[in-house]
């Protein structure tokens, strides 16, 4: 048992804006280390011994296998729980699967459909938690973006980001990451169930983030740096024709991106969805840098185990 609390991983909002930038500086760090390489090993295997436990609930391509793989790259080791594999499924308790694996593993990534389960696996965890989403954030994911949004533009302190569509799981963490990281995010969504969450916008107001919202996805994208959109229907929600039908004024297609900065970039988590929230062209545009973002999540988690880990020290990963 560990006597300082475990650097868990749960939210953006849970992190300072400096314990952010040293999660990000460690990543673009150890990318930079390992590009060029023939083989992506990172020097020095700094989490040589260490075990994840990948236990997804739901579906996942990008988190599962950017955690799987930066984790060997780092020198740990992996083991993919499925929870309906696990005794869990049969009604063992989250408190000591939690108490158990805590026992067998360095690190835990969770991704479910209730949100209460995470919490509950971190409270009684003595390993780190990482949010791997829920229905309600998504700061993995969050992480990456920035990430990327900065090697193509800079600093993204005091720029301007549009969210077109649905406000909800990786909007929140977006809304978070504004406030945390001082830039402007507007956002534009379907009146009713579809805004963000309102703890989380007046979360980000309360901690100087400028956050705008409207239903007007033109009004969103003016000038934006960026343009950023999410699928319409989400892993879960069970109204997808009522969605597609209220979301269409929301797709972004050349004529949206138009009114944004002419160097204005467009980003997506994936999986997209094309014709929905984005068309071909916009995708496929040399704007689009959604496989950038989808190639740092690899790098964003490095980073961040690096730093749940406690090998998070800076001067081990100079090129
Ligand atoms: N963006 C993202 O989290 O993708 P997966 O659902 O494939 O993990
Ligand atoms: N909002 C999407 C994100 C997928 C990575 C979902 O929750 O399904």
């Amino acid at each position: 048992t560990k006597a300082s609390s475990p650097r868990h991983f749960l939210d953006i909002k849970d992190h300072s804006t400096e314990t952010l930038r040293h999660i990000l500086t460690l990543a673009a760090r150890v990318k930079a280390l390992q590009q060029g390489r023939r083989h992506p090993l990172c020097p020095g295997q700094p989490l040589a011994g260490r075990a994840l436990g990948l236990m997804m609930s739901r579906p996942s391509t990008r988190t599962r296998v950017s955690f799987e793989v930066g984790m060997k790259q780092l020198g740990g080791t992996v083991n993919v729980l499925a929870p309906s594999d696990m005794q869990l499924g049969r009604g063992e308790s989250i408190a000591d699967t939690a108490r158990v694996l805590s026992r067998f593993l360095d690190v835990i990534v969770l991704r479910t459909g209730k949100d209460a389960n995470l919490r509950e696996l971190a409270r009684w965890s003595s390993v780190p938690v990482i949010n791997g989403l829920t229905p309600i954030s998504h700061p993995v994911q969050i992480l990456a973006d920035i990430l990327t949004f900065e090697e193509h533009r800079g600093p993204i302190t005091g720029k301007k980001l549009a969210w077109i569509g649905d406000g909800n799981n990786v909007a929140t963490s977006m809304i978070e990451a504004a406030a945390r990281l001082g830039f402007t995010l507007h956002l534009a969504t379907p009146e009713g169930e579809f805004t963000p969450s309102e703890t989380a916008v007046q979360w980000a107001r309360d901690n100087g983030g400028d956050i705008r919202l409207t239903h007007d996805p033109k009004e969103a994208a003016a000038g934006a740096d960026a343009v950023i959109t999410d699928t319409w229907v989400s892993m879960g929600d069970e109204d997808a024709e009522k969605r597609l039908r209220l979301f269409r004024p929301y797709h972004v297609d050349e004529t949206l991106m138009a009114l944004a900065s002419p160097q204005a970039l467009f980003m997506h988590c994936l999986p997209a969805h094309i014709g929905e929230e984005v068309s071909k062209a916009v995708f496929e545009s040399p704007a689009s840098i959604v496989f950038d973002e989808a190639e740092n999540r690899l790098h964003a988690q490095k980073g961040l185990l690096l730093w749940c880990m406690e090998k998070d020290d800076l001067s081990a990963y100079q090129g």
